[in-house]
C-alpha cells in the first residue's frame, strides 16, 4: 500500500485545543507540527520588548520597519518532543504564553505586513507536505489546498476552564474573569479583522471537542487523515 504525505490545516477559536490536537496528530503520523500562533506571539513579544506599544497603541510604522530584523524558527525540545519558538536566537517559548503577550497578540496579528511575513515563512515550512499546522487562517489563506482541513470548536466555558488551568499550572496568577475577557476579545478581533479573518472554509470538517477527551478527539482526526493518506 502506498501512502502520501498530506498537509493538515487546523483552525478555530482561541483555547479550543487546536495545538494539542495538532501536536498529537503530527506525532501519530510522524509529521511536522507547527503552532502558527507561536509566530504571532513571538512578533508580539518583540513589539513589546522594543516599546512599540504605548498605552495600548501599536506604533505600526516602527514595527513594520523592524520586521526585517525579526528572525524566527522552531527548535525541537528533545525532552518534550515539541517545537519551541526561537526569536532572534533566544528561546521564547515560555514568555510568549504569558498574559502580557496574550493581551496584545490579536492587535499585532491584524497588521497586513506582519501576516505577509509570517504566511511566507509558514508556506516555506510546509512546502513538502507531511505537516500539521494550527492557527486561524491555515485552511483559508496559508494552505488553501490542504488535503485535510479541520475546524475545532468547544464551548466558551470549557475553553476558559482549560486555559485557566493551564496558566495556573504554569504559576501564572490570573482570574477566570480575565481569561474569559481575553479569549472573547481575541475571538472578536480575529474573526472580524480585514486581513485573513478566522473563518470556517466550506471544505473544513468541524470537530466540537466540548465533550471529547484528548484521545477521542485525536482518534476522530486520525481516522479522517488516514482515509486520505492511504491511496
Ligand atoms: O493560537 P494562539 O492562541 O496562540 O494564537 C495567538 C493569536 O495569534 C490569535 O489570537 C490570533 O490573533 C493570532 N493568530 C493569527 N493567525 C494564525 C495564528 C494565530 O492571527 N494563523
Amino acid at each position: 500500500m502506498k501512502s502520501k504525505k498530506i498537509t493538515i490545516a487546523i483552525d478555530g477559536f482561541s483555547s479550543c485545543g487546536k495545538s494539542t490536537l495538532a501536536k498529537d496528530l503530527a506525532k501519530k503520523l510522524g509529521y511536522i507540527f507547527i503552532d502558527s500562533g507561536a509566530m504571532y506571539r513571538a512578533v508580539s513579544l518583540y513589539t513589546l520588548n522594543n516599546n512599540y506599544i504605548k498605552n495600548g497603541i501599536i506604533d505600526e510604522p516602527a514595527l513594520i520597519e523592524s520586521l526585517k530584523d525579526i528572525e524566527l524558527y522552531f527548535e525541537l525540545n528533545s525532552t518534550t518532543n515539541s517545537p519551541e519558538i526561537i526569536l532572534n536566537g533566544v528561546n521564547t517559548e515560555t514568555e510568549i504564553r504569558t498574559p502580557r503577550v496574550a493581551e496584545v497578540v490579536s492587535k499585532v496579528a491584524v497588521i497586513k505586513e506582519v501576516r505577509e511575513k509570517l504566511v511566507l515563512e509558514q508556506r516555506k515550512i510546509g512546502i513538502h507536505g507531511g505537516l500539521v499546522m494550527d492557527g486561524r487562517d491555515i485552511g483559508s489563506v496559508v494552505f488553501p489546498n490542504a488535503e485535510l482541513k479541520l475546524f475545532i470548536t468547544a464551548s466558551t466555558d470549557v475553553r476558559v476552564e482549560r486555559r485557566h488551568k493551564e496558566l495556573i499550572s504554569k504559576g501564572i496568577d490570573i482570574s477566570k474573569y480575565d481569561v474569559k475577557f481575553n479569549l472573547e476579545e481575541r475571538d472578536l478581533i480575529d474573526s472580524t479583522r480585514k486581513e485573513s479573518p478566522l473563518i470556517k472554509t466550506g471544505d473544513a470538517i468541524i470537530i466540537d471537542n466540548t465533550k471529547l477527551t484528548r484521545e477521542e478527539q485525536l482518534n476522530e482526526a486520525f481516522n479522517l487523515a488516514k482515509s486520505l493518506i492511504i491511496l
